[in-house]
């Protein structure tokens, strides 16, 4: 007889494995979980006799894996609201970030925050995640730009775990912008990432993964190369912003550093999706950031379906070009920007975004032996969680199998 520290009966489940029709919706079914993980998930009627455990009636609502936000910003000193009513002006991110202005305005406002302003402010932010059913985020350094800084920025974002109960992977972006001190010599700043800043940062244990900005603001192809290859040195994936404002090769590079993933794409062409699919790379689509900046040029969608690269979807919350603390927001926009299904856009905060994270065997899924990350909603049917635009169904949040949001 199975032993279980919860089991939710009553529900319609959505366990989202790919393989298991649309949604791999289970109706009618039940969720066992001990140790934090799931042991049993299926139809009710199926259920084996069980010795007495904590049983939770979930009077019909849907389940779904919590969701996963496989991309942030989420840290950061001040905002960009003034840079914002400056474009609406008609003035470019472009334009804005060549006056110093854009990233660098958020590096001095980083630099000049202390570790607790900066995790009252970060806390906000992913209490919003985190209260629409974001179980997992990830968050990126990128806004200090020297030691000190990168590192006070990825020791932040690793406590806002404990205080959360969220679990939270770090990105190591110092290849953001080239700061103040190296103008004109992106070159040994790129050195001093490699030989200083992210061997200190792995040294502390503060680094998931590797990223980068390549872009002409920003790093070449060759530059990130050489910080890829750092990376891997130390036995860390990388992820690239790659092709948000132009075709510069990203999705390449990150395809031939079998990268976790490439995110934004708006400017990719096929042959980089074609190297996408060949290294298995999740393709990160960034709506909110396409809708800040007025962009109008869409991610290859068609193209990333026809060879099967996997798609997630994330806030990419930031000052600059995506003020935005919801991941639902993001998968409506994703819908209505990208022309995404609701299933897609629900695949692509849950298993592709799992995915993304080199997550998948532990999370985005509702399957036995992964950890018990489930959210539980008051809604008829999962196409839902797309569909409305600023509501908010999230009726319980459980993380490893503990509860740690009810509304
Ligand atoms: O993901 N593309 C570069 N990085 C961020 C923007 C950061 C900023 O403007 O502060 C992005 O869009
Ligand atoms: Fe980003």
């Amino acid at each position: 007889m199975p032993a279980w520290d919860l089991l939710l009966t009553n529900a319609h489940i959505a366990t989202m494995q790919g393989n298991h029709g649309a949604y791999g919706v289970i109706e009618n079914g039940a969720l066992g979980v001990a140790d934090g993980k799931i042991t049993w998930v299926g139809p009710e009627s199926e259920l084996p006799s069980r010795d007495d455990c904590k049983t939770l009636s979930l009077n019909g609502r849907w389940v779904t894996p919590a969701l996963i936000d496989c991309h942030t910003h989420l840290v950061f000193g001040g905002n960009r609201a003034e840079e914002f009513e400056q474009r609406l002006t008609g003035i470019s991110y472009q334009e804005i970030a060549k006056g110093g202005g854009g990233i660098l305005s958020t590096v001095t406002a980083t630099r000049n925050t202390s570790p607790d302003e900066l995790i009252k402010s970060a806390a906000v932010r992913l209490q919003s995640l985190a209260r629409e059913g974001v179980a997992t985020v990830e968050i990126k350094s990128g806004y200090g730009l020297d030691v000190e800084n990168e590192l006070k920025m990825l020791r932040v974002a690793r406590s806002l775990s404990g205080s959360s109960g969220i679990s939270i992977r770090t990105s190591f972006l110092g290849a953001h912008a080239v700061p103040p001190e190296y103008e004109g010599n992106a070159d040994s700043y790129i050195e001093m990432l490699c030989k200083e800043a992210l061997p200190q940062a792995v040294g502390e244990g503060l680094v998931d993964a590797v990223d980068a900005y390549c872009e002409n603001i920003a790093f070449s192809t060759d530059q990130i190369a050489r910080l890829f290859e750092a990376a891997q040195s130390l036995n860390l994936p990388v992820k690239l912003h790659a092709d948000q404002l132009s075709d510069s090769g990203g999705a390449k590079l990150a395809a031939s550093f079998q990268a976790l993933s490439a995110d934004h794409l708006e400017y990719t062409s096929k042959e980089g999706v074609t190297a996408l699919a060949d290294a298995g790379s999740v393709a990160v689509l960034l709506p909110g950031a396409f809708l800040t900046l007025g962009e109008t040029h869409l991610p290859p969608v068609d193209i990333f379906r026809e060879k099967n690269v996997p798609i997630a979807i994330a806030t990419d919350c930031n000052p600059g070009t995506s003020p935005v603390c919801s991941l639902r927001a993001a998968m409506n926009l994703a819908t209505a920007l990208f022309r995404l299904t609701p299933e897609e856009c629900l695949a692509g905060v849950t298993r592709e975004a799992a995915r993304a994270l080199g997550l998948l065997h532990d999370r985005g899924t509702l399957e036995t032996g992964k950890r018990a990350d489930v959210a539980v909603w008051n809604i008829g049917h999962p196409r839902e969680l797309s569909y409305w635009l600023g509501l908010n169904e999230l009726a319980q949040l459980f993380v490893g199998g503990h509860e740690v949001l009810r509304r």
